[in-house]
């Protein structure tokens, strides 16, 4: 390799470590996106050019219409794409990641057909493209499952004995390419059967899996993405390659292990557990809990709002669905101009990605020092006259708690039935992601404020210009 090329890789590094440390604060995400891309875009280009080899001009042509086509797709897809549709988008990204791992190994691979390995490759090689083909196929189809449930069009499927025969076939995963590695074999029939059973792996891997857990899964895919580019690169000694994987390995480690501490759950009752199998979930529409729902209007709530000294909003997906995030921050400061304490709860897995919430508020500029994570905001509940919950549901509710056999039973919530009053607005009474019903919308302490959350709470501002 040039050192010219070398001295691109370690800009590159840099800029990818840099970048993410500095994607850990609302306020420098942005530029630091900017950057870990630009230090990417100097890779790429430094890798087409700086090739040691002759390279014919009709793979240059090649190159470039590649990263025509895909540049220009890409960058549509991320312009269009709505907030909440993110998770989807991130999944379809690790899959593509996955594929580039499994062609990688593919190609690498058909090298050696036909020429005995011990010739061409050592067997280090060898097990790192068998690697790449086994998790570069997992993430692959696992990743196609979970977009598919993500946008509906894919239901969880738990066939019996799915985790004994999950487990049988990944042991068996992983004997298979022990025996391709050490037999030596060059044979093109056992590589597609092994990349078949990873493929199906992949999709039996995630196809149990549902509800509240699916954010968990993505981030182990995305984890899983990083850990096979590093294969690549230890296979193409590419140093840029090995470090970016290893970086969006980690960083998907640590968040997967985040997620599992805020709902309270451990990796393994993630993958084996079947989340909301056998328990009280609710398919679509709630109903069972009975009690009085008691309505209130925008006029009423306006009127509960003025009149407090602290008051607490929590934001949920139905915030993000509605856009309300800028009239929602109009809201707060109109309360805070009249003397009043307003306060953003931020439980860590509101909304449908990891800081959903954050990024939503930081688009309509609202002071990052507003938003409590949910470990300090919880004792605050008892002094707060009222908490106004808006479009979220299952991070307030109490089941997780109460219930023993609620899915979300033990994942730690928002306690917001500790507060003096509790203001609740939704569409109606349908409950949320993880598809269980909500005690807190009967508690007597629970007024309902049923509409979308644009339209309610521009009534709400209305209303209190109006006082
Ligand atoms: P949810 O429990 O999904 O509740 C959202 C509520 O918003 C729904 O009950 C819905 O009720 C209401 N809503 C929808 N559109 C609305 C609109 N236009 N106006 C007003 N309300 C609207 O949300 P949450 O409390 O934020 O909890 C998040 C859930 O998603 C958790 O179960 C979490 O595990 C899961 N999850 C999280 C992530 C991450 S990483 N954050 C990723 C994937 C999944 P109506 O239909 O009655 O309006």
């Amino acid at each position: 390799m040039s050192i010219t090329l070398s001295i691109i890789y370690l800009i590159a590094t840099v800029t990818f470590v840099v970048g993410l440390k500095m994607l850990g604060h609302p306020e420098t995400a942005k530029k630091g996106n900017l950057i870990s891309a630009l230090g990417m875009g100097l890779a790429i280009v430094g890798t087409i050019f700086l090739a040691e080899k002759e390279v014919p001009l009709i793979i240059y042509i090649l190159i470039g219409l590649a990263l025509a086509v895909g540049g220009i797709i890409g960058w549509i897809i991320a312009i269009k794409v709505e907030m909440t549709k993110m998770p989807e988008l991130v999944s379809l990204f690790n899959g593509f990641g996955g594929a580039s791992a499994l062609l990688i190994g593919l190609v690498e691979f058909n090298k050696n057909i036909g020429v005995p390995i011990a010739d061409k490759a050592s067997a280090s090689i060898i097990t790192t493209i068998i690697a790449a083909i086994i998790i570069g196929s997992i993430t692959f189809t696992g990743s196609l499952v979970a977009w598919a449930k993500l946008n509906g069009s894919l239901k969880d499927i738990r066939f019996p004995k799915y985790n004994l025969i999950n487990n049988i076939l990944f042991i068996g995963l992983v004997a298979f390419g022990t025996y391709i590695v050490l037999m030596n074999t060059d044979s093109a029939i056992l590589m597609y059967s092994l990349l078949a059973a990873s493929l199906v792996y992949g999709f039996l891997f995630v196809v149990p899996i549902g509800g509240a857990d699916m954010p968990v899964v993505i981030s182990l895919l995305n984890s899983l993405t990083g850990i096979a580019a590093a294969i690549t690169g230890i296979l193409y000694d590419n140093m840029v390659m090995l470090v970016g994987g290893i970086l969006v390995g980690s960083a998907g480690l640590i968040l997967t292990f985040a997620m599992c501490k805020a709902m309270n759950r451990s990796l393994a009752s993630v993958i084996f557990g079947a989340f909301g199998a056998g328990s009280n979930a609710a398919e679509g529409s709630g109903g069972t809990i009975g009690g009085t729902v008691k309505k209130t209007t925008a006029s009423d709530s306006a009127v509960l709002l003025n009149y407090s000294s602290k008051v607490v909003i929590v934001p949920g997906y139905g915030l993000a669905v509605a856009q309300a995030q800028h009239v929602i921050h109009e809201l707060e400061e109109l309360l805070t101009s009249r003397g009043v304490d307003v306060k953003y709860a931020i439980h860590p897995v509101a909304g449908r990605m990891p800081g959903h919430m954050n990024v939503l508020l930081a688009e309509s500029n609202v002071d990052y020092g507003k938003l409590i994570e949910m470990d300090d905001i919880n004792p605050q509940f008892p002094n707060t006259d009222v908490v106004l919950v808006v479009g979220a549901n299952d991070v307030v509710n109490p089941a997780a708690h109460n219930d023993p056999s609620s899915p979300i039973y033990g994942m730690p919530i928002l306690d917001v039935e500790n507060a003096k009053h509790i203001i609740v607005n939704k569409r109606s009474m349908k409950p949320g992601y993880a598809g269980i019903e909500n005690e807190l919308f009967y508690n007597q302490k629970t007024n309902m404020l049923f509409g979308d959350a644009k339209q309610a709470l521009t009534d709400l501002v209305a209303e209190l210009k109006n006082m």
